[in-house]
């Protein structure tokens, strides 16, 4: 039997970085190629905690279902938390939980993308929103970025040659790019927004996670200072990188026809986020651990960024560029070619793996035009000497 699947999915490819994950089983591997948090900064105390405050106080709500919206206590608390990075006038009522971030993405993608329809996005990009937006037949269009994030001018001259339905930037500390977009542009970006009337969407689960001074606001936190343009702008939020991925918490904040657009949606997908998942980490929010949580991942991350940094340089010389992260999880390189060294990422990837570390080549992170000079490197999971033997293993590859 021939099964005859949706024509949706001619527009979209397993992602190639899965293929290459199936080559990271072999032992003694030392990898820097995924892009999750380290296990070791799980607040395993605090989630229990929250757990069992959740199940003691709230076992009916907490075990039942629950609204589509999200469970009241966790949308208060995270009205709370957006609060405290100076999102001004955020009532529960403007936010949804979703299933993680990445079913914000899917829910926009849902609501916004017709077949044809084109999107602009940075490139590189977070892999998983290309997918996505192809999914729903996006034509994905690359706007380039430096390292203070998306170029202003050339998105701008994008927006008006093609009429988007909507931008998707990570503007802080961008997966796989590491870029923090400037405060200048952010305003810029939503001015543009506004003066197009076209949706931009901020992706926004590394913010928290900087080294030595804060980001620039976030826009969605901007964006009060540019009248018009909070109907133009949707947020989306992760529990993932700064408590679990695992409990799969994201919350999107949007103008609030889209939003009921993307509850009537997820109604038909999953009901609702887990409301157990919700209680914990409401529990969690409430009792004050993030804060203390947060510092410990900033710390670590910081000293793992500067350690990477520091052996890339010593080891690498000028086999490579790149911008040291000022926060995130990524370091973002370009292969220079300098002195004929290699100067592909994927034939380099292949390399690396039979000298034992593991990296993901930049080539899937463009929806156009991509840079085979580029890799990304994950500084999250490895300790500080695993990143200096990872650096010494891979300038044996070149
Ligand atoms: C830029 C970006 N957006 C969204 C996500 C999805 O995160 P989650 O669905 O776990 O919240 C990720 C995960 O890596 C990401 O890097």
């Amino acid at each position: 039997m021939t099964l005859r699947f949706a024509s949706r999915l001619d527009n979209v490819e397993t992602s190639a970085i899965r293929e290459l994950f199936k080559l990271l089983g072999k032992p003694g591997i030392i990898s820097f190629a995924g892009g999750f948090p380290d296990a070791a900064m799980f607040d395993v105390d605090g989630v229990q905690q929250a757990a069992n405050a959740a199940l003691k106080e709230e076992p009916g709500a907490a075990l039942q279902y629950g609204a589509t919206e999200g469970y009241q206590p966790f949308r208060e608390q995270i009205a709370s938390f957006m609060a405290g990075k100076g999102v001004q006038n955020l009532a529960p009522e403007q936010l949804i939980t979703t299933t993680g971030s990445q079913q914000a993405l899917d829910l926009l993608g849902k609501t916004m993308i017709s077949p044809g329809d084109k999107v602009i996005v940075e490139g590189p990009t977070f892999l998983a929103t290309i997918q996505c937006f192809r999914l729903y037949g996006a034509e994905v269009i690359s706007a380039p970025i430096d390292e203070h994030g998306v170029i202003t001018e050339e998105l701008e001259r994008l927006i008006a040659q093609h009429k988007p339905k909507l931008v998707y930037l990570v503007p802080t500390f961008g997966n796989p790019s590491g870029a923090l977009l400037s405060l200048e542009r952010r305003k810029q970006v939503l001015e543009m927004a506004v003066r197009h009337q076209t949706l931009v969407v901020e992706d926004d689960p590394y913010g928290d996670l900087y080294f030595d001074a804060p980001p620039p606001p976030s826009m969605l936190a901007l964006s009060h200072s540019v009248p018009g343009s909070r109907e133009y702008l949707a947020h989306c939020g992760s529990m993932s990188k700064v408590l679990s991925p695992g409990l799969r918490l994201g919350w999107l904040i949007a103008p609030a026809e889209l939003l009921a657009k993307c509850v009537m949606c997820k109604q038909f997908s999953d009901a609702h986020t887990s409301t157990f998942a919700q209680a914990t980490a409401a529990q969690y929010l409430k009792a004050g651990r993030m804060p203390a949580t947060l510092a410990r991942v900033r710390t670590t991350y910081a000293a793992r960024s500067k350690a990477m940094g520091d052996a890339l340089r010593s080891h690498l010389g000028d086999a490579v560029r790149f911008v040291q992260p000022q926060g995130g999880m990524f370091i973002w390189v370009q292969l220079t070619g300098a002195n004929g060294q290699e100067k592909d990422g994927n034939a380099l990837a292949k390399r690396a793996i039979e000298q034992g570390v593991a990296f993901v080549p930049g080539t899937p992170f463009f929806a156009q035009n991509p840079d085979p000079s580029t890799l990304r490197l994950s500084f999250a999971t490895a300790d500080i000497p695993k990143i200096e033997e990872g650096m010494a293993r891979l300038a044996k590859a070149f």
